[in-house]
């Protein structure tokens, strides 16, 4: 359809320069730089690195994203860009280059929220969310139970981890067992050929008392370390791809469990997964089985859309003009702590139509 707004999003908030082209649901470019493997020999993703790579594969991310798009930036009907969380250096990339490209071709900015987008990327693949929507989302900085009434401005969190993310635990265990980073694809290449019952690891804040829907994986990421440092100590092989499908099991037995549990709690009869740890096919096998079990609806994006891209910006800014959600002002700034709850950063000065039309008489004049 036509009249469905068409939106450029980039995202920057951490290692992925991503740009993406979206109009209403349909996703039209999803173009990705990543600097992942000028990180890898750190072990973790250096800001000062990634946001020297964001610079440099900026222009020429938009530029592959529009022509994949067939479509020219006069045409689009509003520019989303991540304005957080994240890393504060990175963030300011992204930011940047949004102000700069809507000002200059007088379009309205949309400074969106990283973690609303990656809900709401499920759009492009699955159409409208359902409202309200249950949403688990899982990387490599966040782990949260989320409940959203509406996309585009009320993100309610349930519970989150009170440690690591689980994609941090992930990271840090392959870092123990020298897979690699970042070590949520590699661990799940492994777990694949292991035996998820061989190695009993602990299940964090399952406990009678524990909080309902907060996560914890340090204990978890301790133990496994401990385990192999003991193997390591006896002279004995360390069973790499034993460790891996049990410490897969024990992460994803718990968010699955907790999840379901929220959605029963809550009387919401579907579950959306996202975030990168949401590319994990052990999480989308026993989610899968256990919300069939339970009645509950389940949908997750494909893997390439579960990671950091720019087409989540762009699903999130269209929702934005869709629904007539007011334009960030030109003050936008990143904000690297930017709560869940804000879906969507208005700015702080209001005079957004005038500057641009300010900006259209000093292009076109
Ligand atoms: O959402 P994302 O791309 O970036 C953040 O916002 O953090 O998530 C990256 C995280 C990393 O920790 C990575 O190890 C994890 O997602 N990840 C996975 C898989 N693919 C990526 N974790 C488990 N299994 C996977 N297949
Ligand atoms: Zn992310």
């Amino acid at each position: 359809m036509a009249d469905e707004p068409l939106v450029l999003g980039i995202e920057t908030s951490c290692d992925e320069t991503g740009v993406g082209i979206v109009r209403g649901h349909t996703l039209l470019a999803d173009a990705v730089a990543s600097s992942v493997d000028e990180h890898a020999r750190f072990g973790g993703v250096v800001p000062e690195v990634a946001s020297r790579a964001h610079l440099e594969a900026m222009v020429p991310t938009i530029q592959r994203a529009l022509k994949d798009a067939g479509v020219a930036a006069s045409d689009l009907d509003g520019i989303a860009v991540t304005a957080g969380p994240g890393l504060a250096g990175a963030l300011l990339v992204g930011v940047s280059a949004a102000k700069a490209y809507a000002y200059a071709l007088g379009k309205p900015l949309y400074g969106v929220n990283h973690l609303a987008s990656h809900i709401c990327v499920d759009q492009l693949e699955h159409g409208p969310l359902p409202e309200p929507t249950m949403a688990l989302l899982v990387s490599g900085g966040h782990s949260s139970l989320l409940l959203s009434e509406d996309i585009t401005s009320d993100v309610r969190p349930l519970g989150a981890t009170i440690d690591d993310a689980a994609g941090e635990a992930f990271d840090k265990i392959a870092r123990v067992l020298n897979l690699g980073f970042p070590g949520g694809p590699v661990i799940d290449r492994y777990a694949k050929e292991g035996d998820p019952s061989a190695i009993a690891f602990p299940r964090g804040l399952t406990g009678p008392r524990d909080p309902a829907y907060d996560f914890s994986f340090s204990g978890l990421k301790t133990s496994v370390a401990r385990w192999i440092e003991a193997k390591r100590a006896a002279g004995e092989d360390v069973p790499v791809r034993d460790v891996s499908a049990s410490f897969q099991e024990a992460v994803v037995d718990v968010l699955t469990r907790k999840a379901v549990r929220a959605c029963k709690d809550e009387g919401v009869d579907h579950l959306m997964i996202g975030g990168g740890v949401a590319a994990n096919s052990r999480l989308r096998a026993l989610a899968q089985e256990r919300c069939e079990k339970a009645g509950i609806r389940l949908r997750v994006p494909r893997p390439k859309l579960c990671t950091d891209n720019g087409a989540m910006v762009a699903a999130l800014g269209a929702e934005m003009v869709a629904r007539n959600r007011s334009a960030s002002a030109w003050d936008l700034s990143a904000d690297s702590s930017l709560p869940v709850t804000e879906t969507h950063v208005p700015g702080h000065t209001h005079d957004h139509d005038h500057v641009h039309e300010v900006a259209k008489d000093n292009l076109y004049s």
